[in-house]
C-alpha cells in the first residue's frame, strides 16, 4: 500500500522535496529546478549545465542508440563494452575473436574502423520550433493531411539546418506532439575502435547477470573520433586526424560514496511512463507476453543454425545480445507490473486528472483521452501482423530487398518528398547497413528466420493476412501452406545473389526500372510485397496524424493538472539529451533483503566458476589476488559497480556518471531488474541505475591490461607500469 501510494504521487513526473530522484530533465529545465538540484547536493551552477556550449554538457556525446563521452583532447570517447559490441563482432571472426579475447591499440594506427553505419553525434544546439511545425496544422485535416503536414515542416527545417554540411540535424517530437525541438548535431563519420576488455570483464556474467544487482561487470570499452586534416567530418581515411573536442570529461579517480550526489547526462531512447490505463493493461496481456514468445523463438532458431558453425555464431553476435537484451527486460516488465497493479494505480490517477479537467474547462483534453482510446482499439487490429513485420527486419535478404527497391522509389521523388530514412541524407547510412551485412548474415539463419516469420504470417486470421504474402507463398496453388513455403525458401536461398556485397552496391546504385525487370527471388519477393507495405504505411501514418491531435491535448491538460499543484513535467524520454540526479545508494528489493551501494573484486572471485559467462581470466584473477591495487584501493579492494538512485532507460548506456563537480566517477551500463517496469510507472523505493565504478575501469586499464598510454591521455597517472 505505502508503495502504491508512493508511485501514485510521483506519476505525474514531479519533482518534490522528499524525491528528486524521478525525472529525466532538458537541460533547458534545469534553472527551472535549481532548488531540487541544489538540495540534492550538486555543486555547480545548474545554469551551466543548461548551456549546451560548456563542459561538461559538450563533452557528451550519442552513438545514436547509447551515449558516450569526450575523455581526452585528442578524442578519445568512452562507451559501454556492450554498446561498442556491434564494432568489436564487426572485426571478429572465429580465428580472430575480439569478443572473447579484447583488443588494445597501442598505436593510433592500429586502430580499427567500426562498423560502417558507426557514427559519433555531437549536440551542438536545441532550438524549440514548435510554432513553426504546429503551424502547419489545421482542425480540418484528416490524419494522413496532418502527418504530411508536419513531417513537410519538419523536412524544411532539416534540410536548412544541415545545408552547411556536417551536420546531422532532427527534430524531436515532446509530449506526444505538445511541444518540437529541432536538435543540431556534428555528425563524425570515421569512428575507431581502440580499447575493449576481454569478455570476461566487459560482458562478466553476461546474459545471467544482465539486469541484476550486485553486478560485476567492467562494462566500458574506448573509440576515438577523426576528422579531416580541415578539422571537418568525413569518410574513413588515412590522412584523418584524431577530433580536438571543445571539451573533455575530466576524470575523478576518488569515485563515490554512499549517500553522495550523482547524476547523469545521457541520450535516453523511450519511456512511456504518460500512457494511459488501458495501454498498459494492453502492455501486460498482450504486448510483452507475445514478444517473449517471439523473441525466445527466434533466439532459439539462432541457436539451432549456428550450432558448431563459430563463424554464424559470431555474425549473429550482436543480435542475440540484443534478443536475450529484450527478453529479459520484456519478463522485467511483466514481473515488475505484478508488484504494483500498475493498471489500477494509472486508472486512479486518470480519473483524478479527468475529474480535474471537468472542473477547470479542459474539454480538449478530455476529447484527446476518448481520441486515445479510439486509436488503441484500431492498433489491437492488426498487432499480431505489425509484430511480425518487425521481426522480419532480423532477415538480411528481406531487409536489403526492402532497402534497395524502397530507395530506388523514393529516388524518383525530389528530395524534400521522399520518405525519411531515404532521403539523400540517409544514403550512406542505408549503403552501411548493405555493407556490413556480409559480417551479420548466414544464409541457413536467415532462411529459417523467413520460414518462421512468413509461416506465422499466412497462419494469421484472414482479417491480418497480407494478401500478397499468401499469393507469393501459394504461387499456383489455391493456399499458403508450410510446406509450400519451405520449397519458395529452398530455391529462394541459393538463387539470390544480394547475399553478395557487391550486388547489393551493384543494386544500391540502380534504378528502380532495373529492379523490377530483376528475377532474382529477394527482389521479386519484395516487389510483390511492396503495394502492401505502403499501404500499412499509410494507415500507419494516418494513425500518427491523428494521434498528434490527441496525445498532445491530453498531454496539455495533463501538465496544467500538475502545474495546479506548482509542479514541473518532464517529458517521456524520446532519444535526446536529458539530466537526471540523485544519490548513491543501495535498496531492499524483497522482504528482509538489503543491498549495499558497491561492489568490488571479492565478488569476481566469488562468481567466478571458470564456465562462460563466469569465467574471469587468468590475467585478472592473478591481479586480484596478488592483493595490490594502488590508488585504486578502497579498504583493500576495488569497487566494481555501483547503483544510484538515477532515471534512466535504454539508450543511457554509456552515459557518465558525474559527481557533485561535474567530473567523472563512473559509466551507466544497466538498471537493476526491480527498476525495470520504472519505464512505465516510476517506482522510486526500487529503481536504480547501475554503473562501472571509475576506480575499476583505472585499475583493469592499469594493472589488468596495461592501457597506459590511455590513462596518461586522460590525465591519470598509471601505477602498475
Ligand atoms: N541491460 C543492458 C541495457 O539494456 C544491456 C546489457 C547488455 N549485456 C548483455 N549481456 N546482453 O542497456
Amino acid at each position: 500500500m505505502t508503495r502504491l501510494k508512493l508511485s501514485f504521487a510521483l506519476l505525474m513526473g514531479v519533482a518534490t522535496h522528499a524525491f528528486a530522484v524521478e525525472g529525466m530533465w532538458q537541460p533547458h529545465q534545469l534553472p527551472a529546478i535549481e532548488a531540487d538540484l541544489q538540495r540534492a547536493g550538486i555543486d555547480v551552477d545548474p545554469k551551466e549545465l543548461a548551456d549546451l556550449t560548456r563542459y561538461p554538457m559538450n563533452a557528451v556525446i550519442s552513438l545514436g542508440f547509447c551515449t558516450a563521452s569526450f575523455v581526452s583532447p585528442m578524442g578519445l570517447v568512452v562507451t559501454n563494452h556492450h554498446c561498442a559490441y556491434g564494432s568489436i563482432q564487426f572485426n571478429s571472426s572465429a580465428e580472430r575473436n575480439l569478443l572473447r579475447d579484447g583488443f588494445l591499440a597501442r598505436t593510433l594506427g592500429e586502430e580499427l574502423a567500426g562498423e560502417p553505419t558507426l557514427r559519433v553525434y555531437v549536440t551542438e544546439s536545441i532550438t524549440e520550433v514548435s510554432d513553426q511545425v504546429m503551424a502547419a496544422l489545421n482542425p480540418e485535416q484528416s490524419g494522413n493531411e496532418r502527418y504530411a503536414a508536419i513531417d513537410a515542416r519538419e523536412k524544411a527545417l532539416v534540410a536548412e539546418c544541415e545545408a552547411p554540411g556536417g551536420y546531422r540535424c532532427d527534430v524531436y517530437v515532446f509530449h506526444g506532439g505538445a511541444q518540437y525541438f529541432l536538435v543540431k548535431q556534428m555528425e563524425i563519420r570515421d569512428v575507431r575502435l581502440v580499447y575493449a576488455p576481454a569478455s570476461a570483464i566487459g560482458d562478466f556474467g553476461g546474459d545471467v547477470d544482465n539486469w541484476i544487482w550486485p553486478r560485476h561487470t567492467g562494462d566500458f570499452a574506448f573509440y576515438r573520433a577523426y576528422v579531416g586534416p580541415d578539422g571537418k567530418p568525413a569518410d574513413f581515411s588515412q590522412a584523418n586526424v584524431p577530433y580536438r573536442p571543445k571539451s573533455h570529461l575530466k576524470l575523478q579517480p576518488a569515485g563515490l560514496k554512499p549517500g553522495d550526489f550523482a547524476m547523469i547526462v545521457g541520450y535516453p531512447g523511450r519511456t512511456n511512463r504518460y500512457r494511459w490505463s488501458a495501454e498498459v493493461a494492453d502492455a501486460i496481456s498482450w504486448q510483452y507476453p507475445r514478444q517473449i514468445e517471439r523473441h525466445g523463438r527466434l533466439l532459439a532458431l539462432i541457436d539451432e543454425q549456428t550450432q558448431g558453425r563459430a563463424d554464424a555464431a559470431i555474425k549473429y553476435a550482436s543480435s542475440v545480445a540484443s534478443l536475450n537484451n529484450g527478453l529479459k527486460n520484456f519478463q522485467g516488465n511483466l514481473d515488475g507490473f505484478a508488484k504494483i497493479d500498475a493498471v489500477a494505480t494509472k486508472t486512479a490517477e486518470e480519473r483524478q486528472i479527468l475529474k480535474w479537467a471537468k472542473a477547470h474547462d479542459q474539454a480538449a483534453g478530455i476529447d484527446g483521452f476518448n481520441g486515445l482510446k479510439e486509436l488503441l482499439a484500431e492498433t489491437r487490429a492488426t498487432r499480431d501482423r505489425d509484430l511480425l513485420l518487425q521481426l522480419l527486419g532480423y532477415s538480411g535478404m528481406y531487409t536489403s530487398a526492402r532497402d534497395l527497391y524502397r530507395l530506388a522509389i523514393e529516388r524518383e521523388k525530389p528530395d524534400v518528398e521522399r520518405e525519411s530514412g531515404y532521403q539523400v541524407r540517409d544514403e550512406p547510412r542505408l549503403q552501411g547497413r548493405l555493407l556490413q551485412l556480409d559480417r551479420r548474415f548466414d544464409p541457413q539463419v536467415d532462411r529459417a528466420l523467413l520460414q518462421y516469420v512468413l509461416g506465422d504470417l499466412i497462419a494469421l486470421p484472414a482479417e491480418q493476412r497480407i494478401a500478397a504474402v499468401d499469393r507469393w507463398v501459394a504461387g499456383d496453388a489455391a493456399e499458403p501452406t508450410p510446406e509450400l513455403l519451405a520449397a519458395r525458401l529452398d530455391a529462394f536461398y541459393p538463387q539470390t545473389r544480394l547475399s553478395v556485397s557487391e550486388e547489393r552496391m551493384k543494386w544500391f546504385k540502380s534504378d528502380r526500372k532495373a529492379i523490377e525487370a530483376s528475377d532474382d527471388p529477394a527482389l521479386v519477393l519484395i516487389r510483390a510485397l511492396m503495394p502492401s507495405l505502403l499501404e500499412i504505411e499509410r494507415q500507419t501514418q494516418d494513425r500518427q496524424g491523428r494521434e498528434t491531435r490527441y496525445r498532445p491535448a491530453w498531454m496539455a491538460t495533463r501538465i496544467a493538472y500538475a502545474e495546479a499543484q506548482g509542479k514541473q513535467i518532464y517529458a517521456d524520454a524520446n532519444s535526446s539529451l536529458r539530466v537526471t540526479f540523485g544519490t548513491v545508494q543501495g535498496y531492499g528489493p524483497s522482504d528482509a533483503v538489503s543491498y549495499k551501494a558497491f561492489t568490488d573484486l571479492n565478488g569476481i572471485l566469488e562468481k567466478h566458476t571458470g564456465t562462460d559467462p563466469f569465467d574471469a581470466t587468468a590475467k585478472q584473477l592473478e591481479a586480484i589476488r596478488a592483493g595490490e591495487f594502488g590508488p585504486y584501493a578502497v579498504d583493500g579492494t576495488v569497487p566494481v559497480n555501483l547503483v544510484a538512485d538515477l532515471d534512466i532507460t535504454g539508450g543511457n548506456s554509456g552515459s557518465p556518471i558525474l559527481n557533485a563537480r561535474a567530473e567523472l566517477v563512473g559509466l551507466a551500463f544497466d538498471m537493476s531488474y526491480e527498476s525495470i517496469a520504472s519505464g512505465w510507472l516510476f517506482n522510486p523505493a526500487l529503481t536504480r541505475a547501475i554503473g562501472v565504478d571509475v576506480r575499476y575501469l583505472l585499475w583493469v586499464m592499469d594493472a589488468v591490461d596495461g592501457a597506459h598510454p590511455l590513462l596518461e591521455e586522460m590525465g591519470v597517472k598509471p601505477a602498475f607500469e
